[in-house]
């Protein structure tokens, strides 16, 4: 096999046939398959089943019972099981015109490059598709974003969102990749450098069915790239900035109501801890949870710890001011910076502990 064209699919049933049968008639169907990766809810699985029995070249399909990491995620599961090492990623709506994948792997065989994208915004790439002038508007500023945030890695690449590329599989790091959400091209560029080149094309509009972008995708890219840019301590510290925040408006809104300020403190924190807890959870070390105890022993340890840490610190912080003769604000913020060190070495060496 040559080449292996990879398509993530959710619920996509009424494209998969047109798919196939535009693909075919674009490549070499003596040396290419097609290999869905599905976490659909619909009838696809059936579509593809029946599609494949009779298409002119091989298509597989592997069905995910359990979707993690999103599209992204189906992806890179696509590419450890590609028969061949050149992957050929794209939409499964017919966004990616599979006319233009011959000019890509032409380009690819020229031998001087990783990564071949196909971009909306080289030449005569045109992202028509966008469904409206707001999803255009994001595109845009997410795109210029992203570009502001790795001047160097994407110095060549006109559009790193995009989900249409050709890629060698040898030449990056599947295991190092931690997919979430739509960015997968975004998430390969950033971990290595690769030699890239760019071809452009035309976004189309669906074929049929709606498309999968949600608010959610949009936080999930947001988390990507602080991750991708600063890693996961400083995720850890937005999370725990937002919870400050938090802290002070619970307890803002309980004096208001006429609850006693220690009280007030008190409820605050604890709600604060547990849903800094939650959110930690979820977006900061969720990758590392299924090899760590189980979630109740996690949390207690949380809990544990930042009550403790809540208690240590004032006696230190009055310690300080009295030993060293500097003002509380100052000792306050010290001991914070430092508690978030400790928080962050303690939740990622105890509580996420393999
Ligand atoms: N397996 C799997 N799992 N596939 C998914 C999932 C998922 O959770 N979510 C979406 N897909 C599939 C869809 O079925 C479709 O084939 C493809 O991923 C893209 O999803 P769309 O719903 O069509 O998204 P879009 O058109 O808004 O986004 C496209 O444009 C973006 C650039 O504007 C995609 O190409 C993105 O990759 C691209 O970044
Ligand atoms: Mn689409």
């Amino acid at each position: 096999m040559n080449l292996t064209i990879i398509v993530p699919t959710y619920n996509e049933a009424p494209n998969v046939a047109e798919l196939v049968r535009r693909v075919a008639e674009a490549v070499d169907t003596t040396d290419t398959e097609i290999l869905f990766v599905d976490d659909s809810t619909d009838a696809t699985p059936d579509v593809i089943r029946e599609v494949a029995a009779s298409a002119p070249l091989p298509v597989r399909m592997i069905h995910r019972d359990d979707p993690s990491g999103g599209l992204g995620g189906a992806v890179v599961e696509g590419m450890r099981a590609a028969a061949s090492d050149v992957c050929v990623v794209m939409d499964g709506d017919l966004q990616h015109p599979p006319e233009e994948i011959p000019m890509m792997e032409h380009r690819f065989r020229r031998g001087d490059v990783d990564l071949v994208v196909a971009s909306r915004y080289v030449g005569s790439g045109d992202a028509g598709g966008l469904a409206d002038k707001w999803r255009v508007l994001v595109s845009r500023g997410s795109t210029a974003l992203t570009k502001a945030m790795f001047p160097i890695r994407l110095r060549n690449v006109s559009d790193p969102m995009t989900g249409f590329f050709l890629v060698d599989r040898t030449a990056i790091d599947l295991d190092g990749l931690k997919p979430r959400g739509f960015k997968i091209l975004l998430e390969i560029l950033a971990r290595k450098p690769l030699r890239v080149a760019e071809v452009p094309f035309a976004f189309a509009d669906r074929h049929a069915g709606e498309s999968k972008a949600s608010f959610t995708q949009g936080v999930h890219f947001l988390l990507q790239l602080t991750m991708l840019r600063f890693g996961k301590m400083s995720l850890f510290a937005f999370i725990g900035a937002l919870g400050a925040v938090a802290n002070l408006a619970i307890m803002w809104a309980l004096t208001h109501m006429g609850v006693e300020y220690i009280w007030a403190a008190i409820i605050a924190s604890e709600v604060t801890i547990v849903g800094n807890f939650l959110a930690q959870e979820r977006f900061v070390f969720q990758d590392m949870r299924e090899d760590a105890s189980g979630v109740w022993s996690r949390f207690a340890k949380s809990f544990a710890f930042n009550n403790c840490e809540a208690v240590i610190r004032i006696p230190i912080m009055a310690a300080m001011v009295q030993g060293w003769h500097i003002s509380s604000v100052i000792a306050a913020a010290i001991t914070l910076m430092l508690a978030f060190v400790v928080r962050f070495l303690f939740h990622s060496l105890v509580v996420y502990a393999p």
